[in-house]
């Protein structure tokens, strides 16, 4: 089939991608000319583990192509996948801007092109408000007339940063919205060779099928601070939270996923599909307070480790002049996106009280770099970030920290003194080491000796 993607993020890019690797012809289109002539120079724009080797082959193939002319995407595409951002905007409420602005591109070839030519199917992959696919269907109608055939489908995206490209390939299921059931056929063509292991594709109206992404993502983001705010409970009644969630994920009902107390969650996802469905639910007189109690355990989350950290130092002259190391600066590990991460909110805090903060970062370093500018100096490598300082924080569960070398991190340290983020030590362990450390939803552990 021939494809073509809007916007080549996170989505667009691993998407197009895979679809050509199953022998699609796929056309990628992005208003970012920088972002286009990188891909055409045979470099990734984003870091997306195995994505990189596979835009590689599927050019070599003449099946992926790159480009910013919309004509030339939309002119001979018979299914053109909507994949900008859907940012939240200043009300709060979710900014159509890029999805409309798509919209009009799209309707102008269509136009363009006149009644004679084939029908092409319009899919909002994006994650919009449900009713934003009969938006984009009026919006377009309006503007080609009566005469001109299309259809438009929802088709949300359910892959990870980090694992998108195996998400995509291998998904739990694909969710179609469709109008009639021939869009529905053109979806299980596509989506055949990801569900060869048996996984369902469902096919339902538009409306469910943009809801299900919603109630998916809140859901996730609900065990986040549900989890988060055990946490805060067991440090206040003095249990241990790692403790409770063995406990309470072995029951099979529970499960261990989405069930790690830490930072709250970040990303360019959660928060904002948290805020769209509270104010989905404004709209229609339908309060969602459950999800409003999520999001406000969620940034409050970042603001209580903070407070570990300022009460730690209030008896050593506060955070003035104190230099914070940071290990972990996206909003998870194996990937460079930092929107909404935890730990470039936890820089900001320490650098306004008057911190210094460097920051180690497998790959987020140069993105980090770019949003955090002179408030964040970029280490070369995880040891290096720690000469001098006065605590490291733990910000991401990458593989690289899990395990690292406590002797040489104390010697190279001006004080021994650990925020962890991500509960990924033993406690017992780094007191006999000589460390203050402080995690989430277990007491703090002061060094044996002092
Ligand atoms: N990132 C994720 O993990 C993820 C997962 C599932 C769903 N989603 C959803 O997918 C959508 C896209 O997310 P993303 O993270 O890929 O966004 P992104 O910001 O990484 O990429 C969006 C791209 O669209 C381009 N763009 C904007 N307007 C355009 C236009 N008119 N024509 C062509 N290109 C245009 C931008 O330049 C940018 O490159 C969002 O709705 C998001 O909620 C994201």
């Amino acid at each position: 089939m021939r494809l073509t993607m809007v916007g080549t993020g996170y989505v667009g890019l691993v998407t197009g991608t895979c679809f050509a690797n199953t022998g699609n012809s796929v056309t990628c289109l992005d208003v970012d000319e920088g972002k286009i002539s990188r891909l055409r120079r045979g470099e990734c724009p984003i870091y997306e583990p195995g994505l990189g080797e596979l835009i590689h082959k599927n050019v070599e193939a003449r099946r992926l192509f790159f480009t910013t002319d919309r004509d030339e995407a939309y002119r001979d595409a018979e299914v053109i996948f909507i994949c900008v951002g859907t940012p939240t905007g200043a009300n709060g409420d979710t900014d159509l801007g890029y999805i409309q602005a798509a919209a009009d591109d799209i309707a102008e070839v269509m136009h363009a092109l006149g009644p004679s030519q084939s029908p092409k199917t319009v899919v909002v992959k994006s994650t919009v408000p449900v009713g934003t696919t009969h938006m984009v269907r009026d919006r377009i109608r309006r503007r080609v007339g009566p005469n001109i055939p299309f259809r438009v489908a929802n088709n949300p995206e359910f892959l990870k940063e980090g694992d998108a490209v195996s998400d995509f390939n291998r998904p739990d299921r694909v969710v179609v919205g469709v109008e009639d059931d021939q869009a529905g056929e053109v979806f299980r063509d596509l989506y055949d060779p990801f569900v060869r292991n048996g996984h369902p594709i469902f096919v339902m109206d538009i409306l469910s099928s943009e809801m299900v992404k919603y109630a998916s993502n809140n859901f996730l983001a609900t065990k986040i601070s549900f989890i988060n705010e055990m946490a805060n409970l067991c440090e206040a009644l003095g249990a241990n939270v790692n403790r409770v969630r063995e406990g309470m994920c072995s029951d099979r009902r529970i499960g261990h996923q989405f069930l790690y107390p830490g930072l709250g969650y970040g990303g360019s996802c959660f928060p904002k599909d948290t805020r769209a469905i509270i104010m989905m639910g404004e709209r229609t007189g339908t309060p969602i307070e459950l999800s409003r109690a999520v999001d406000s355990t969620n940034m409050r989350q970042r603001a209580r480790f903070f407070g570990k950290i300022e009460r730690h130092f209030a008896p050593h002259g506060g955070l003035s002049g104190k230099r914070l190391a940071f290990w972990g600066l996206a909003f998870k590990p194996r990937t460079d996106d930092v929107r909404e991460a935890p730990a470039l909110s936890l820089v900001r805090m320490t650098t306004d009280a008057g911190a210094t903060a460097i920051g180690f970062d497998p790959v987020a370093g140069s993105t980090a770099k770019a949003a955090m500018q002179d408030r964040l100096e970029i280490a070369a490598d995880m040891y290096d970030a720690l000469t001098g300082a006065d605590a490291l924080v733990v910000s991401t569960d990458w593989d690289d920290f899990k395990s690292p070398d406590f002797r040489r991190i104390g010697g190279l340290m001006r004080s021994r003194v650990i925020f962890d983020g991500r509960n990924l030590y033993r406690r017992q362990h780094l007191g006999d080491l000589g460390f203050h450390y402080y995690s989430v939803g277990r007491a703090p552990v002061v060094p044996r000796d002092a």
